[in-house]
């Protein structure tokens, strides 16, 4: 159209421009969705960031530690050299037949990037819904291996992270408030989040802050009959093990009392086992492993309608690549039907992001010893595992020592959730600024230290009692250093 013709065409309208859309026309569901991972601190600590890119010594602090979110690689983790070698192999074949890089790419890498491209095809078009068929292959026996029972590749979706298969999870089982899903608390905000887009109810269940963040399988029944009487139908049990916020590792003990629930009232189980590999006491046993154990030894039957959803995720761990978006979801024990519906969510999807489904073959399978890469993997991956115990100890050691604040040891996972006990000049001063008690200690930590941490009411918490979610992944010691200063100048202005 020339702009002749446009005006024309603006000119002759004779309309008043009607009003644009503002949040109250939006879904009321999606409105009441919470997510503190990355809510009002995390908010205002971009806001500082920028300041400070604007006037570096506008602030108290030089840089922003953002201790809010395990995102290993926004704070310095850097990449498994082998997992990106492969990645950019598949990007770009031609480097594998590049004359001045041949000689140098070791064998081996050389080998798995061909297979993979092989079996893959071109990273760039949409895979099978359900994943690539060779990369299920690879899950299920990694985790046959892992558990020691039997994996079928058919079991095997696999996900844009370990967040989409929640999303398709709770999406399908949601039937509005009155269907029913027991959560831990403290829990990682996506459940309460989905649940409130999903319209459903979260029926908590409190982990056992004194004793290593434990469950009460007797509790969990209470609150199951409870629910049932209010006529809400529990539905689905989420375990998220080992534990975010808590680090806390689930004892087999413990899983196969949560799993006797599950069979008695039909729940299905949601495994949230992202954190497998962040691991420094004790040991990570599967709720797979556990039930396949009580299968094996069930002659009635009790255990066999069990639903199980296993999910894993190339965010965490010693990978890290969080922006990739790898993922698996294992189901087991479903009915056909069931999985069908799961299978027309992935659909609707296409397909999980192909690159991600290869760091999901190369996280399970990473390179061997004998290997022309496994030296180089095998320093990169034991040093990650190292400073991550170490920082871990670190941070845990700091709190020990910090007034008024006490905190599990932790065993897995990259958080540590300290309890911390604030007074009453702290509880008015907070109300006086619209804010939870802990709230306003993190975001005065955040003002005073540029330590981004997140309240422990975004992830929820016995009444009346306050912590604060804090990773331990940014790298150095200062920043733990400064946050004891300023916890003690803290306590000293609020006595
Ligand atoms: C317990 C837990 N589950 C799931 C996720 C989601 O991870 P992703 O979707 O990146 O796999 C996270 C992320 O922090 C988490 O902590």
């Amino acid at each position: 159209m020339t702009s002749e013709s446009l005006k024309k065409v603006v000119e002759s309208s004779s309309f008043e421009p009607a009003a644009r859309l503002v949040a109250s026309d939006l879904n009321p569901h999606a409105l009441n969705a919470k997510y503190a991972v990355r809510g009002r601190i995390p908010t205002k600590a971009e806001e500082l960031r920028t300041r400070l890119a604007n006037e570096s010594h506008s602030l108290p602090f030089n840089k922003i530690i953002s201790a809010n979110i395990g995102n290993p690689q926004q704070l310095d983790q850097k990449p498994l050299t082998f997992y990106r070698q492969v990645l950019a192999m598949l990007q770009y074949p031609e480097l594998m037949e590049n004359p001045r890089l041949k000689d140098s790419i070791p064998s081996d890498l050389l080998a798995r990037s061909k297979e993979l491209l092989d079996n893959i095809g071109s990273v760039g078009a949409y895979s099978h819904s359900q994943g690539v068929e060779y990369v299920r292959n690879s899950v299920a026996k990694f985790i046959s291996k892992r558990d020691g029972y039997e994996a079928s590749p058919d079991d095997i979706f696999l996900t844009a992270g370990a967040s989409t298969a929640v999303s398709y999870l709770l999406g399908l089982m949601s039937l509005g408030p009155k269907t029913g899903f027991l959560i831990p608390i403290p829990q990682y905000p996506l459940y309460t989040a989905s649940l409130a887009l999903n319209n459903a109810t979260a029926l908590p269940y409190y982990l056992n802050e004194t004793d290593d963040w434990s469950i009460d399988a007797k509790e969990l029944v209470k609150i199951i009959e409870d629910s049932k009487a209010k006529g809400v139908e529990p539905r689905c049990l989420v375990v998220i093990n080992p534990g975010n916020p808590t680090g806390a590792i689930l004892k087999p003990e413990a899983i196969a009392e949560l799993l006797a629930v599950a069979a008695k009232y039909g729940l299905v189980v949601i495994a949230d086992e992202v954190y497998q590999e962040n691991i420094f006491r004790g040991e990570f046993v599967s709720v797979r492993k556990v039930l396949c154990q009580l299968q094996e030894n069930d002659t009635q039957g009790k255990y066999s309608n069990v639903q199980l959803a296993s999910l894993h995720s190339t965010s965490k761990g010693i990978s890290g690549e969080c922006g990739q978006r790898g993922g698996y979801m294992e189901l087991i024990g479903f009915e056909d039907s069931v999985r069908a519906q799961l299978m027309k969510l992935a659909s609707i999807s296409l397909c999980p992001p192909v690159t991600g489904q290869a760091l999901v073959e190369l996280m399970i399978n990473p390179p061997k010893k004998g290997d022309a890469s496994y030296e180089l993997y095998e320093k990169e991956s034991s040093s990650i595992h190292k400073a991550l115990a170490e920082r871990s100890k670190a941070l845990f050691e700091a709190f020990s020592e910090m007034e008024g604040v006490s905190c599990q040891q932790p065993e897995g996972a990259m958080y540590l959730f300290p309890n911390i006990s604030l007074s009453e000049k702290v509880y008015a001063k907070a109300e006086e600024q619209g804010m939870e008690p802990d709230e306003f200690y993190c975001s005065e930590l955040l003002d005073n230290t540029g330590i981004c941490s997140v309240p422990g009411s975004g992830f929820g918490q016995v009444e009346g009692s306050w912590h604060v979610r804090t990773t331990f992944l940014a790298p150095g010691t200062e920043w733990i250093e400064s946050w004891k200063q300023f916890h003690a100048k803290f306590m000293d202005t609020y006595r």
